[in-house]
């Protein structure tokens, strides 16, 4: 199959190289920015390759929805194949795109956009053929992991800890991606997609690790706990979920066993029961291995990731309860129902009773609004 890649970045540069060792693909050009044509396969016009019938099928990895979604459909509505990592496209225009694809025979698949590595949506679009999903979830952002166990094994602060992931190429190009939780969010919604042929778009819960300090860190070590951002996704009395939010584990669980840059992809199928994929999540080789991979199943006759069906919902959050660890001002200790709770200072650090995900989010937002500074984190279940 011969392939141009749009975009040469991070992973656009791994995509490459690892296509030219592919058996059964073909490198054929690169769009690249004005003034980067530096080698004859580069250019700089998106017409070059749709109007380029030699070109079989497009990968992009440029990011962003724009101009990436005009390109993309250029591509499938000219009949060609079309493969990305950009998870804010398919998560803004997914079904616009799977609709395209359909309509023209061809192929549109985006494992690569969650996940790194981590062979996700991929398994979880064939187990839906035969299995029902009952829950999704899992640690799906490479940046925020890094960098939560470097602050817990390395002692490191978040700043530092950040701009470490950025060096490694884990991070989004504006970060604030990352830590704010919106880059997982965007992964449990196309993994709702593929799972449940619902694509969440409002009604979301969205907490990253913006609030956690190096000090919080070394608490929750004391107590024999550890951090992580974990998303959750799932149908619940016929209603779709969909959550990001920090989470203290035991030290002993699964979860806390996630170092790096690794992600954890879990679902619970009715008959395959709890299925959980461990990888790295995010970097330009373990990223550019999932598109190459997807590129593959399409050379094979795969087409479809996301149903054509798939319609846009709003996610309701209330069906799902946890009980919140909370660190906020002494001040502030009867702000939230506390079953237990203790005074550190200037500081009450404690754990509420079972509130609703969104009931949490919003008496949170409500102390922030005041100018309160608060930090809070789901407890295992
Ligand atoms: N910024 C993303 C992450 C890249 O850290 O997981 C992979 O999607």
């Amino acid at each position: 199959m011969k392939v141009s890649v749009l975009g040469y970045g991070t992973v656009g540069v791994g995509v490459c190289e690892m296509i030219e060792k592919a058996e059964g693909l073909e490198l054929v050009s690169v769009l690249v920015r004005p003034g980067k044509a530096d080698k004859p396969f580069k250019v700089t016009s998106i017409d070059e390759i749709v109007n380029d019938p030699e070109v079989e099928a497009v990968v992009e990895v440029m990011g962003g929805v724009e101009p990436a979604y005009s390109f993309v459909s250029a591509a499938l509505a000219a009949g060609k194949h079309a493969v990305t990592s950009n998870k804010a496209l398919v998560a803004a225009k997914g079904p616009e795109l799977q609709r395209l694809a359909s309509e023209k025979g061809v192929a549109f698949l985006f494992s690569a956009a969650c996940g790194g590595a981590v062979p996700f949506l991929h398994n979880l679009a064939l187990a839906v053929e035969s299995d029902e999903i009952l829950s999704l979830g899992g640690i799906l952002n490479g940046t925020t992991n890094f960098m939560l166990d470097a602050m817990q094994r390395d002692g490191m602060d978040y700043a530092d800890a950040l701009k470490v992931a950025q060096a490694l190429g884990y991070a989004e190009a504006d970060p604030t991606a990352d830590v704010s939780g919106l880059d997982a969010l965007r992964k449990i919604m196309l993994a709702c997609a593929v799972a449940y042929d619902k694509l969440p778009c409002e009604g979301f819960c969205l907490e990253g690790i913006e609030s956690v300090t190096a000090a919080d860190v070394k608490h929750f070590q004391s107590k024999g706990l550890v951090l992580r951002l974990l998303v959750r996704g799932g149908m619940q009395d016929e209603r779709l979920y969909a959550f990001v939010q920090p989470v203290l584990l035991s030290a002993s669980s699964p979860e806390a066993s996630v170092l790096k840059n690794f992600n954890m992809a879990k679902y619970r199928g009715v008959n395959s029961g709890d299925i959980v994929l461990i990888g790295q999540g995010a970097g330009r080789y373990p990223t550019a291995s999932a598109v190459v991979r997807d590129l593959s199943d399409a050379v094979h006759g795969r087409r479809v990731m996301m149903k054509p069906s798939c319609e846009r919902v709003e996610a309701d959050n209330s069906v799902v309860s946890c009980r919140y660890y909370v660190r906020l001002s002494a001040s502030l200790a009867d702000a939230l129902p506390f079953e237990e709770k203790e005074l550190d200072g200037e500081l009450c650090r404690g754990v509420t009773a079972p509130l609703a995900v969104t009931d949490m989010h919003a008496r949170v937002k409500a102390l922030r609004d005041k100018g309160e500074s608060v930090f809070f984190a789901a407890m295992e279940e």
